[in-house]
């Protein structure tokens, strides 16, 4: 497998990805070595993004994408390196910390909706580590007034919705909390392409009029670029390539290897 993308040369510099941001980077990573037991999978990894951009990860199955979210958010066995936001160091905190203390939330690859439960009990889950209960609802609220999908069906059980919905909904419940950062593994899998720009629609939405900063993962890697500022093409548990996200589309190697042409 390595072989094959060995045409792709020499990796970029950690400088060279600081220029693809504005000088004021909200979340950073240095040197990050990190994986799952004993087992390494990312290696030494550098990643820089700003307040209210996006970053979109793309690269073969296995090159340890869902690796980047989930170390950047406490699931993965840190060897060395450092995670930071707004220059502050975050590393060693808990999911919980991040999600409460530094406003960073995580969106499952998997579909993670409660099927039983309704559409608002979903959405309140997502403040179910706020000290106020109050709060939640709050902002429950504010969601449910701006999505009328989710509006319409907010005391129905979750499971009536269809594909594109409980990706909606899935989003909108880590808004519950707030966050500054949005992680957010391939939201277009499994999705009719009506619904894949829904849900690209949102998320554009999320970082431009809420200036959200907006790391995602996409195996659709046409559409990832085209959403995200930044592009990353990791392999191997390295970034092979990167650069603009129009400048990726662009770029041949990237084509060939990911958009089919
Ligand atoms: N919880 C885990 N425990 C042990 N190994 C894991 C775990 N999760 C992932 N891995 C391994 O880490 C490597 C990278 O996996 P990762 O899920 O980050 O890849 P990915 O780029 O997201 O791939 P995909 O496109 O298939 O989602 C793989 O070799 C995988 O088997
Ligand atoms: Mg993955």
């Amino acid at each position: 497998m390595s072989d094959q993308y060995s045409v792709l040369g020499k990796a970029p510099r950690s400088e060279d990805l600081k220029k693809l941001s504005s000088s004021n980077i909200h979340l950073s990573i240095k040197s990050l070595s990190a994986g799952y037991g004993k087992m390494e999978i990312l290696h030494n990894f550098d990643l820089f993004v700003s307040k209210a951009q996006s970053l979109c990860l793309i690269g073969p199955n296995g090159a340890g994408k869902s690796t980047i979210l989930h170390s950047i958010y406490g699931f993965t066995n840190i060897f060395s390196g450092k995670i930071e936001i707004d220059g502050k160091e975050i590393t060693k905190l808990t999911p919980a910390e991040k999600l409460k203390s530094v406003g960073i939330a995580y969106i499952l690859q998997d579909s993670s909706v409660f099927p039983d439960m309704t559409v608002e009990e979903n959405l309140l889950m997502g403040g179910y580590i706020k000290d106020k209960t109050e709060d939640s609802h709050q902002e429950a609220e504010k969601i449910l007034e701006k999505y009328e999908r989710l509006r319409n069906r907010r005391s129905q059980p979750a499971k009536v919705l269809s594909g594109g919905e409980r990706r909606l909904l899935e989003i909108s419940r880590a808004l519950v909390m707030k966050p500054s950062v949005l992680l957010v593994d391939e939201p277009s899998i499994g999705l009719e392409p009506k619904y894949i720009d829904m849900v690209f629609e949102i998320l554009g939405d999320l970082q431009k009029n809420e200036k959200k900063t907006i790391i995602l993962v996409e195996q659709n890697a046409k559409k990832g670029l085209e959403f995200a500022d930044i592009g990353y093409v990791l392999v191997s548990g390295q970034t092979a390539i990167a650069g603009n996200g129009n400048e990726l589309l662009k770029n041949p190697d990237v084509g060939r290897l990911f958009l089919g042409g």
